[in-house]
Formats: C-alpha cells, structure tokens, sequence
C-alpha cells in the first residue's frame, strides 16, 4: 500500500532563512539538538512544517521563500515580529524554557514576567492556532503528526478539536521538571489538558514522563496508570523514547579529505598541549560559566599544567533577543578574559572562546581531534553533543565529562566522568582526571559509551516513536 506520510510539526524547521532579495532566500541549517536529531531520521515521506526563524512581511517575499522551502520538504509558519517577540522570546524561551530546566528568572525580571503573563500565554495559543491551521491545509487523512517541543504544547488540543481522528503524537525535547516546579506555572492546567489531547506524549527519560504523569495526577486529579494518563476512560499513552544520533554520518565525514585536512592543520597547531571542547548554544543551562570556573580551578591548583592544557569553547549564538540571553554572553566575556589574562602567556591562551557556529566538517574535525570534551549541563533534556562526540573519537578514545544533570547520563554514565556542574572542585579534579587517564581506563570508556551511541540512532528513535503513535491509536479503535 502507499508509505505512510509524517508531518513533522516544530517551531523550528532544519533550515533558517536568510533574505537576499526581494525574492531571494538562502537557506542554512539550524542549530540545536531536535533539529540534528531528525535530520538523522531517513526514509519516511515526511514534511515538515515550521516557522523560518525570519520574518516576512510581504506577499512576494512568502510566496518565494515558500517555494524555496518546498525543495527541502518543509512548509513555512509566517510569524510576525509582535507574536514572536510574546510567543517566542517570551513565552517559549522567558517562561517554560527556564522553568522546564528548573532555573529561577533573575530578581528584576520576576515581577515583569508576572506581569507580562497574561499576555504572552495568549500570544502563544495564537501562535500554537497558526501552526494549527498550516497542519489543516496539509493534512490528508492517515497522515501521522508529530508535535516537537514546549513551543508546542497547546497544538495537540487545537488538531483534535478540528479533526477527533488526526494521529497526534507530542515530543518533548527538554526535560520535564518535577511537578513542584512545574505546578507554580500560571497556565498549568490548561497545558496538560492539551497535551493530553495527543494520542501518545514522548520524553528522552523515564524521569522526565514520571515527573508528567505525576503533574496530571497531582494538579488535575487524574489517575495515572502504568501506560499512561486515563480520563474518564480515555487514555492519553506517555513513554520514555531517548533519542540519539545518526552516527554514521559522523563516522563517513572523518573520512572526507576536507575533514582529515581540517584535522591535520589543529593537530599541528596544537602539538605539545592536551585540548579540552566545549560545544553548546549559549544557553544558561549548559553551566558554561560553572565549566570556566571549573577549568580556572584545575589551572590554579595544576601549575605543572598551564601552556600545557587549552579549552576550546563554541558557544553558538541564540535567542539574542532574550535579555537573559544577552547577560549571559557578556558574563562569560568578562570571566574568559579574566581567566586568560590570569594564566596567559605572550605566545599562548588557555581558553579559546568562540562566538559563532561551526560547520558540521570543522565540527567534526574537533570532536575527533580533542582529548577530553566537557559537557556541564546544569539541566539537559539529552544532549547530543555528547554522544557527537563520542561517535567521533574511534580512533583516540578521548574522556567525556558529562554532567549528571543531562538526560545523556542515563545512558553514557558508566562511560563518562559524571560530575556535579555546581561542584566546581568535583569538575576540576575530574578534569584532572581525564587528563592524566592511563589509556586503558580511557578505551574500556570509550567502548561502553561507541556501543551505545552506534546503536541507539535518531533512526530507531522515530520509528519507534511512530509505531506506537500508529499501536496506541489502533487499540484505543478496538476498545470503542
Ligand atoms: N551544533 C550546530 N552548530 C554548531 C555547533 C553544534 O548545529 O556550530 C549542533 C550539534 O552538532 C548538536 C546540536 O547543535 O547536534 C546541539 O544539540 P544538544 O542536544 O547538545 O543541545 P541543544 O542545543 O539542543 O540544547
Ligand atoms: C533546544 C530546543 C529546540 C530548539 C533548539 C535551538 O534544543 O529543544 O526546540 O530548536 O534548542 O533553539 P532555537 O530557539 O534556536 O530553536
């Protein structure tokens, strides 16, 4: 019979636009870890439908950009500046982002935030409707739809209200906090009560779905049972389904001339000193201040080490239209250049701090040639970086330090120096540690953490997803 079709629903589609003209689109890929995951997702007729990360005025402007996104397979959500200044920056990326990761909002912006709640939750079920009604004009029935993410939580409610017999699935990238945390939301209720409106809900952890399950229950009296959440005898499925990476395409990249040429040059420009990365959106969940501070820590209390030892920091740009965003990038600024002008010398800097993103072959290239990579998430939904990372290092068989706050530890734990993010003397002797590893601790990692990463793919990740959305829909059939 015919394939299945997917539609992928996220606020980010896998490419960004940028306008060269009047009706001239570049496209590029976009960064972060839902997007690296399902473009590691081959061989279904899937669409997706998402918003550009641009905004486009004008009709000439849509209809091009539209045309341009259709040979990639995606389907363009126009959001004006207004929706996404409440809905995105606020919203999202304000409120439920900070919550979900459990960090408090600084001081000053507690009480505008209250203030402004009202009004942004609104423009985010606004939003959630646009998105709604793009899914409508594609949908042909025995389509699959699977929501991404917390800038999606009110989508599920709007697809079933139009059509009781859509397939809906809702993933959630992030972690799903505690529901003490979680109850002090304003629009608790009425968010769960959407979501529970798809026919199966999806975390990376067993954590994160208990801590779900018990929202339900707690703040809606629901009853939890052991598949799911049951209203009045309707059952919305949750389950545990960690993601993971195409690993192949990393292992195929290492082979590129480009790659190897790539490798060769920071080989040489390197020799002599062990090196350390860092790679994270410059995010305040990924503890990049607490991971500074930790290697200054190590470098203070290691003097045999200075010149001898480099942290490559990436840090990629992102919601720079978020003033905690922006605070965070001056923050780490200022600790880099303290610590460099500390421990510096006239020919060499312990930390390179880069501000921008790399492409996936200069990606590559660090993480196959760099001895320890430092992952100090204070909370992570995964964390693919870490397992990129591992997927690289066949041959060198470099340590990874993993925060245990990362949804990677559950799978990488016994592989990886777990550490506490906030225990910065835990973080420096662990650097200690990877540093001076005897090689055969390093390779016994390595081959838990290779077995893992090599067969847990962003491939079996959505198929299992897909096959349950497609199981649980055709039980709940048999008991009507
Ligand atoms: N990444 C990227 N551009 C870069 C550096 C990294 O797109 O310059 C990718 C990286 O390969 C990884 C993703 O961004 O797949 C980050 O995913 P992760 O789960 O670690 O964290 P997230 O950004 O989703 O919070
Ligand atoms: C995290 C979120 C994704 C998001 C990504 C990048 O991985 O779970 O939904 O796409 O960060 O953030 P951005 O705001 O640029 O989409």
């Amino acid at each position: 019979g015919m394939k299945q079709r997917l539609l992928v629903v996220a606020n980010r589609l896998p490419v960004s636009a940028n306008r060269r003209g009047e009706d001239q689109w570049s496209l590029e890929i976009s960064a972060g870890g839902l997007v690296s995951a399902l473009l590691g997702v081959k061989d279904v007729d899937a669409k997706w439908i998402g918003w550009a990360g641009v905004n486009v005025p004008d009709e000439v402007g849509q209809r091009a950009l539209t045309r341009a996104l259709a040979e990639k397979r995606c389907i363009p959500v126009f959001l004006d500046e207004e929706i996404v200044h409440q809905y995105y920056n606020g919203y999202c990326n304000n409120i439920l982002w900070p919550l979900f990761h459990y960090l408090g909002l600084p001081q000053e912006d507690r009480l505008a935030t209250t203030r402004n709640f009202e009004s942004q939750f609104n423009a985010y079920k606004r939003a959630n409707q646009m998105f709604a009604d793009v899914v409508y004009q594609h949908y042909q029935e025995g389509d699959v739809i699977w929501c991404h993410d917390y800038h999606l939580m009110f989508l599920p409610k709007c697809l079933k209200d139009h059509d009781i017999n859509m397939k809906v699935g809702w993933f959630l990238h992030t972690p799903f906090p505690s529901s003490e945390i979680y109850r002090t939301l304003p629009s608790r209720s009425e968010l769960l009560r959407s979501v529970l409106c798809a026919d199966l809900v999806g975390f990376h952890t067993y954590d994160y779905a208990r801590h779900f399950v018990s929202a339900c229950t707690r703040i809606l009296g629901l009853e939890g049972t052991p598949e799911g959440v049951e209203d009045q005898g309707r059952l919305t499925r949750v389950a545990a389904f960690p993601i993971g990476i195409d690993s192949e395409r990393f292992k195929r990249a290492l082979e590129l001339p480009a790659v190897k040429r790539h490798i060769s040059e920071l080989t040489q420009r390197f020799a002599g000193r062990k090196v350390m990365l860092g790679v994270d959106r410059l995010d305040m969940i990924k503890g990049i201040p607490q991971k500074i501070l930790a290697f200054e820590k190590f470098l203070e209390e290691n003097h045999e080490w200075n010149d001898k030892v480099v942290l490559l920091q990436i840090a990629v740009p992102t919601r720079t239209d978020v003033p905690e965003y922006q605070k965070l990038t001056s923050q780490v600024h200022e600790i880099v250049g303290r610590i460099n002008g500390r421990f510096g010398t006239l020919t060499a800097v312990p930390i390179h701090h880069l501000d921008r993103s790399l492409d996936f072959h200069a990606l590559c290239a660090l993480y196959a040639v760099t001895d320890v990579a430092l992952v100090t998430s204070l909370r992570d939904g995964m964390n693919l970086v870490s397992y990129e990372y591992v997927a690289c290092q066949g041959s060198k068989k470099g340590v990874l330090i993993l925060s245990e706050f990362a949804g990677a530890a559950q799978s990488l734990g016994a592989g990886a120096i777990l550490v506490n993010p906030w225990n910065i003397t835990e973080v420096a002797d662990s650097i200690k540690h990877a540093l001076t590893m005897s090689s055969d601790e390093r390779e016994k990692r390595h081959r838990h953490n290779y077995a893992h990463v090599t067969t847990h793919t962003a491939q079996d990740w959505a198929e299992t997803f897909v096959c349950e959305l497609n199981e649980t829909v055709a039980e709940a059939q048999l008991r009507i």
